[in-house]
């Protein structure tokens, strides 16, 4: 297959090494970043660092240009996108490390670009999105996850948050309420825009750190984070080269 991945807080180096790409030029402004571009098993890959090029200053969520990342990624050929996201855990199971596959979200943001629609671009169409993540990609994922013993929860409702701050306590609690599971900053608008390029589009959701009010007393959340980054981003590199063998 070719694969588009689109990397979050942690994911640079989850791919072999490749040439860098630049971005195809489109109707929407830049990309992120230019694309990295390599070859696993056969299957072409191009990861996209949602949050701008390593060493330069980072994109915060609510500013990067979802439209343009998906847009380049579907002129480079891409049909599936993969998007990897770094997660707090609502959920007592969502502990850092662990993956989650969410088959569910609730869209938090407000004020992004989150619709090619609107302009002549782009004729108006309300897309279905009873089932915001592709069927077919999670099975894959999760079949890959247990093909290689990768412990990864395979459910999960995504709450995408505004950010760049972490939530209060009470805003955590409402999310649960509502029937989150994780939380994060940039599923959307990224699934939605996905859907409306029909892209067949999953995510991975990194746990790296308990949702705020979650986490044990005495544990600050930013520890928390670094101490688990690591371990996450090899679990989600594991999953991507099992995802990708030779079929
Ligand atoms: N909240 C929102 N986004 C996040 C978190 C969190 O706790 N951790 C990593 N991304």
């Amino acid at each position: 297959m070719r694969l588009g991945i689109i990397g979050g807080t942690g994911s640079a180096g989850v791919l072999p090494p490749g040439t860098t790409v630049a971005s195809p030029p489109g109707p929407w402004g830049m990309t992120s970043a230019p694309l990295h571009r390599c070859d696993v098993n056969g299957h072409e890959v191009f990861l996209l660092a949602r949050h701008g090029a390593p060493g330069a200053p980072a994109i915060p969520p609510h500013q990067v240009n979802y439209r343009a990342n998906l847009w380049a990624l579907r002129e480079l050929g891409v049909a599936h996108v993969l998007g990897l996201n770094a997660v707090g855990g609502i959920m007592p199971e969502a502990t850092p490390g662990r993956l989650v596959i969410p088959d569910q979200l609730i869209d938090y943001t407000w004020g992004r670009e989150h619709t090619y629609t609107g302009d002549s671009r782009f004729p108006l169409q309300h897309v279905e999105f009873t089932t915001p993540f592709s069927a077919p990609l999670r099975s894959q994922l999760i079949e890959a996850a247990r093909r290689c013993s990768l412990d990864v929860l395979r459910a999960g409702t995504y709450g995408a948050t505004q950010g760049p701050r972490l939530e209060t306590a009470a805003e955590i609690d409402r999310l649960e309420r509502d029937g989150c599971h994780v939380v994060g900053m940039t599923a959307m608008p990224e699934a939605g825009l996905a859907r409306e390029l029909d892209l067949s589009y999953a995510i991975c959701c990194m746990v790296v750190n308990r949702a705020a009010g979650r986490a044990a007393p005495g544990v600050a959340i930013h520890g928390e984070i670094a101490a688990s980054m690591a371990a996450a981003t090899a679990g989600v590199r594991r999953l991507i080269m099992e995802l990708l063998v030779r079929d």
